[in-house]
């Protein structure tokens, strides 16, 4: 069964997700440890709730933010985790973890990458004044929200929308091809080339608005 490591630094919802999926017994997989840099993150509740260990790390106390991820990297490997979750860790994740995790650590984003990138996503797309947005799982590589993308999903906007009404709507789509990412992965379908992701048995229909269709 794959094991899971996540980040997270904020409320949690995403790991509310994956764990939801996990006990509804639709995604074979342990959540092995929580990681936070937050020691008022709600998402710590979450873990207590579901017996998940958990572990607070504050990045001032290291030498350097290098340092941080190196601990991350062992604590992770110590409980033999397979597959890292950012599930709103909102700092850049550095070489060390990188290297330790090649192609197995996954984000997700609240834009249609490689639109707006970065902190405040859906303030960007509101601001903007798109039509059409969405969120994106990718692979992490050491640049922000640049790695190769596994998922999307699109939602339409309206010009009236603000960040939160877009963060809501985009949310709920987040909860659902979050877990459906790590669901492809768990399955042994997911294969990287380049920064192309190809998964096995899914072929490109012109109506998805999910990509990949969930199944
Ligand atoms: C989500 O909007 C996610 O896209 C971004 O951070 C937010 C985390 O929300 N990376 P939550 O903590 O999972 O509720």
């Amino acid at each position: 069964m794959l094991k899971l490591g996540v980040l997270a630094s904020g409320r949690g919802s995403n790991f509310q997700s994956i764990i939801d999926e996990i006990e509804a017994g639709k995604l074979k997989a342990s959540v092995r440890l929580l990681i936070t840099d937050n020691p008022d993150a709600y998402v710590i509740d979450r873990a207590k709730r579901h017996s998940i260990e958990y572990l607070y790390l504050n990045p001032c106390t290291f030498t350097s933010k290098d340092d941080f991820y190196l601990k991350i990297a062992e604590e992770l490997k110590q409980r033999d985790v397979d597959l890292v979750i950012l599930a709103g860790f909102m700092r850049i994740v550095r070489k060390p973890l990188i290297d330790a995790f090649p192609n197995r650590i996954m984000n997700i984003h609240p834009s249609l990458l490689p639109s707006f990138k970065g902190l405040h996503g859906q303030k960007q797309v509101a601001d903007y004044g798109i039509r059409i947005s969405g969120c994106t799982v990718h692979f992490v590589d050491a640049g922000m929200d640049t790695g190769p993308i596994i998922i999307q999903a699109a939602l339409p906007v309206s010009p009236d929308d603000t960040e939160d009404t877009l963060s809501e709507r985009t949310l709920k789509l987040e909860h659902k091809i979050f877990p459906y990412a790590i669901r492809l992965y768990s399955e042994g379908r997911l294969s990287v080339e380049g920064r192309t992701v190809r998964i096995k048995g899914y072929e490109l229909r012109e109506e998805f608005i999910i990509n990949p269709p969930l199944s």
